[in-house]
């Protein structure tokens, strides 16, 4: 009985979850080109970059896709970072239809494309020259005065009115300097680090001997978030020195994901994220919420913005934080959490935020700033997963595996209820 209605609130809270998927998203360019061979080249780096991500978390995008032989002749001669860069130049940040590109006004205009939004970009090269040219052609080109409008319009290949439209083009646009993205083959890290205003991190990482553990996964999928020096500094981050050295490197692993998870691809992430350091002595993951292009990292502790993007080159992104992040299996609770489900196991943990009485190290943490509360669709997932694995070291039973799972989707299922009603 008990089980029926286990499995009915789960299938409930699946089929809740995938039509908040389709609502949530009004395009899928990967889907989109799928049904389009000639562009398989182009679909396939959009998917590895993951600028598809990013043109599908955009209401408004064109597309301006190359064929399967421009688009090898690009990826031939270059790092995926600066196919990346390459491909955002081609992502513009409004609606043209093939109409729209012959009746532009004057004639020629300036637009904002994906590439101008990473603030990457010099002057205004973040944008795009359309010219309505002899002969009732459409040329493209790099927006700084004077440029050779090397590419042109050659024909529709889907509109979905006004959200997303798919152009072809002949050629890429590309201005001097586009493809010179650092890449991760070719860049010292710890030089990267330190000019990205990372010293002491990167001297951490170096010291601690982790840096030689990263090696493998640069080439699998690895994602870096160094506080910035001043980070170091603030008030109610602990003394370095007081941690274990197992500590401090379990905090600097809090600070890597063994996935390639750039930036953008984090605004998408709708559960809580494992880092390297999640394993047999806790969860050690990250909710993340995301406004606009700002996007926040949340420990349960404390919280951090995502600063700068350093390196992008797949499968590796290093990006910079403002704070360190202290996760809650070392320094305790931040703030109670939300009520949990009333189906939760009873908790052995006090109610009140207080230094956690497990912090392993010798000395106690010093008091921390209380963190503004976790997006509302994480925080019920957060304290029931938080709790039991506090509860005890060991294994966490089968029945409380499954109620977390039920909470985890419940609680995007209300999530998803509540959007949907509003
Ligand atoms: C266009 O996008 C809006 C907002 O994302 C969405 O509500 C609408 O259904 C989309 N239209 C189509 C035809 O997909
Ligand atoms: C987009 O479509 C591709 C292939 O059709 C699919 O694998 C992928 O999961 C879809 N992405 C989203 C976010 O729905
Ligand atoms: C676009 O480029 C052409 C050729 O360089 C130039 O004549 C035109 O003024 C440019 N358009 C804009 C809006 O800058
Ligand atoms: C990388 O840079 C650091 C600091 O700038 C330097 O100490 C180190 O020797 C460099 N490593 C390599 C392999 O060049
Ligand atoms: C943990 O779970 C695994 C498989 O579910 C089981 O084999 C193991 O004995 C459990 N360990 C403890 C300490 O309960």
């Amino acid at each position: 009985m008990a089980k029926n209605v286990l499995s009915s609130s789960l299938l409930m809270a699946a089929m809740v979850l995938s039509l908040w998927a389709a609502s949530a998203r009004g395009h899928n360019i990967t889907a989109i080109l799928d049904g389009f061979p000639d562009y398989s080249v182009y679909n396939s780096y959009m998917s590895q970059t993951k600028v598809a991500d990013e043109v599908n978390s955009r209401e408004t995008v064109t597309c301006l896709v190359l064929p399967n032989a421009a688009m090898s002749a690009l990826a031939a001669k270059h790092s995926l970072a600066a196919i990346k860069n390459a491909l955002r130049l081609l992502v513009l940040l409004d609606y043209f239809d093939p109409q729209k590109l012959h009746d532009i006004s004057q004639g020629t205009t300036l637009t904002t494309t994906l590439y101008q939004t990473t603030g990457n970009a010099p002057g205004n090269l973040g944008f795009v020259n359309i010219t309505n040219v002899r002969g009732g052609r459409v040329a493209f080109g790099p927006a700084s005065p004077g440029s050779k409008l090397a590419s042109v319009y050659t024909k529709s290949v889907r509109q979905i009115p006004y959200n997303i439209s798919v152009l072809e083009i002949s050629a890429p646009i590309i201005f001097p300097g586009l493809l010179d993205a650092p890449t991760a083959a070719g860049s010292n890290l710890t030089a990267l680090l330190e000019k990205a205003g990372c010293k002491t991190f990167a001297a951490l990482l170096v010291s601690t001997g982790l840096l030689k553990n990263l090696q493998p996964a640069m080439d699998k999928g690895l994602t870096l978030f160094a506080p910035n020096d001043e980070a170091f500094k603030a008030d109610g981050v602990p003394n370095l020195n007081s941690l274990s050295s197992a500590d401090l490197v379990t905090l600097l692993q809090y600070h890597v994901l063994l996935s390639y998870t750039p930036k953008e691809s984090l605004k998408s992430a709708d559960h809580p994220i494992s880092t390297m350091a999640t394993g047999s002595s806790g969860k050690f993951d990250l909710t993340v919420s995301s406004q606009g292009d700002d996007v926040t990292l949340h420990t349960g502790v404390d919280s951090s913005r995502v600063a700068n993007t350093v390196l992008d080159d797949t499968p590796v992104s290093v990006l910079t934080i403002d704070s360190v992040l202290l996760p809650i299996e070392l320094f305790g609770h931040g703030p109670a959490p939300a009520p949990a489900p009333s189906s939760l196991p009873p908790s052995p943990l006090p109610s009140t935020p207080a230094p956690a009485p497990a912090a392993k190290s010798a000395k106690a943490p010093s008091p921390l700033p209380l963190s503004p509360p976790a997006p509302p669709t994480s925080s019920p997932v957060d304290s029931p997963q938080a709790a039991s694995d506090k509860a005890d070291d060991k294994n966490s039973s089968a029945a409380a595996e499954m109620v977390r799972s039920i909470a985890t989707l419940m609680a995007f299922a209300s999530a998803a209820l509540w959007m949907l009603v509003v």
